[in-house]
């Protein structure tokens, strides 16, 4: 029922249409219907397929855009499965060149990781490979493409991944935002011009149209007294974004899917860079009748308004309950042994300065043409392939700790696959809260230093999640065996 409740929560244009999608005769082919088989079957089966479609991005009576996506839907459909049940996901390929799907956040096998050369290999056009796993964290994770990343996300290619908790949530509605950022023209087409090396270099292909799940929106329709669990997921390329709900104390439960202790953002403001998930309960405790803006001010003297949440004329439905500090059962992660742990340093080098000047290469040895960013001197271009060596060997069982130091002038959201790392230390200050997570957003000059327990064994990329710094040098492999 949960996933109903999301759909008719999304914005107008997108309500007909999901609407349509699930009352129409494509309702099975779009893979929205996998929980009916839940009782009797022990696995959730999912058919995505990636192709392309026409989207009612800016709203339905302005020209829709031509994007790709899954099952023509803008994001994907929202793949819902419960903690600790295996799921099996059949992607076909209907685009004119090659795919594959990544998992992002989830703990799982190497071979379903979905890098292309590293992990598997792609998906030829026309061509279906079944992706199977048993998520063994709850959270809000998401999914999208990992071959010629900059246009297959940049075209649509995402979509949510909700993993349940055995346990609801005391919540009354649990909803997903996931925002999109697009480069639109004047005709509300997709402007080419992908992997600019310009753009590479500074803060990335950031758009003009900020979508919440797949269309500009007017708002959230919500109820005074209600209180909401709010999944945001940034699946944007390069958009980094602030987010403020005026008039509101979102609380934070979770960080990219997993449970932290219950708290408020400092200065009340979300801070969501690309791939990072943000998991908040929001007490509705506005005037019936009112709006209230979100808005989103990361980008200096940019602050714009992402959406609303439109309260409904009626009264309250309860005098506001307090009790929104209940905190997340917790994952079951291994907890890293921080006396014993192998240290590694990784940094972050590259980019534009100020003047215009490429600085703080180091050796040119690793680097490839075209490279504008380094890990520890090397650069790796692309999404992906056979041939990558690793940057670092991890013994398998082992707690690592990378200390990661952004020498850049720029923010790095860094993602490491197969894992979710313990946030340990920010310049020196312990991080509050109990925080994990699997993308950590790094602030020009930060240190950031984080640990887990290398029990994953396999070839696991970590870079940058802003999708031009990956393309042009910010991402390495890490093999635990
Ligand atoms: Cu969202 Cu390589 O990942
Ligand atoms: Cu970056």
């Amino acid at each position: 029922m949960e996933s109903r409740f999301a759909m008719s929560s999304l914005g107008s244009p997108i309500v007909d249409r999901r609407a349509f999608l699930l009352a129409g005769a494509g309702a099975a082919a779009a893979g929205l219907l996998p929980r009916s088989g839940r009782a009797e079957a022990p696995c959730a089966e999912y058919n995505l397929t990636a192709a392309s479609a026409q989207s009612p991005i800016l709203g339905a009576s302005r020209p829709w855009t031509e994007v790709w996506s899954y099952n023509g839907s803008i994001p994907g459909p929202e793949i819902r499965v419960r903690q600790g049940e295996p799921v099996r996901i059949n992607v076909r390929n209907g685009l004119s060149e090659e795919t594959t799907v990544h998992w992002h956040g989830i703990r799982l096998p190497n071979n379903m990781d979905g890098v292309p050369g590293l992990t598997q290999r792609p998906i030829a056009p026309g061509e279906t490979f079944t992706y199977k796993f048993t998520p063994p964290d709850a959270g809000t994770f998401w999914y999208h493409s990992h071959s010629n990343s900059l246009q297959q996300l940049g075209r649509g290619l995402t979509g949510p991944l909700i993993v349940e908790e055995a346990e609801r949530y005391p919540v009354d509605r649990d909803l997903v935002w996931m925002f999109a950022d697009w480069r639109l023209t004047t005709d509300a087409q997709i402007a080419s011009g992908f992997g600019n090396a310009m753009e590479a270099a500074m803060s990335g292909r950031v758009g003009n149209t900020v979508t919440v799940n797949g269309a500009i929106s007017s708002g959230e329709q919500v109820h005074a007294g209600e209180r909401i669990r709010l999944r945001l997921i940034n699946g944007a390329l390069a958009r980094i974004m602030a987010l403020r709900f005026e008039g509101h104390r979102p609380v934070i439960i979770a960080v990219d899917g997993q449970p932290c202790q219950p708290h408020q953002p400092p200065n009340g403001r979300l801070l969501l860079g690309p791939a990072m998930r943000i998991d908040i309960v929001l007490n509705l405790r506005g005037k019936p009748g009112h709006h209230y803006a979100v808005r989103d001010d990361f980008y200096e003297n940019l602050a714009y308004t992402v959406t609303h949440l439109n309260y409904s004329a009626n009264a309250a439905l309860r005098t506001a309950r307090d009790d929104n500090d209940v905190p997340l059962p917790g994952n079951p992660l291994p907890e890293p042994d921080l006396q014993g742990a192998e240290p590694h340093q990784i940094v972050l080098q590259g980019g534009m300065m100020g003047g215009g000047m490429m600085h703080g290469m180091g050796g040119m040895s690793g680097m490839a043409h075209d490279a504008s960013w380094s890990i520890n001197g090397h650069s790796m271009i692309g999404d992906g392939q056979a041939s990558m060596p690793s940057l670092l060997t991890l013994p398998r069982g082992r707690s690592i700790i990378l200390k990661m130091q952004n020498k850049t002038a720029w923010w790095h959201p860094m993602h490491l696959h197969g894992y979710s790392f313990k946030l340990l230390r920010r310049n020196g200050t312990p991080v509050p809260h109990r925080q994990w997570g699997d993308t950590v957003l790094m602030a020009p000059k930060d240190n950031v230093d984080v640990a887990f327990v290398a029990d994953n064994p396999g070839k696991w990329m970590l870079h940058c999640h802003i999708t031009d710094h990956q393309v042009s040098g910010m991402m390495s492999v890490l093999d635990v065996r």
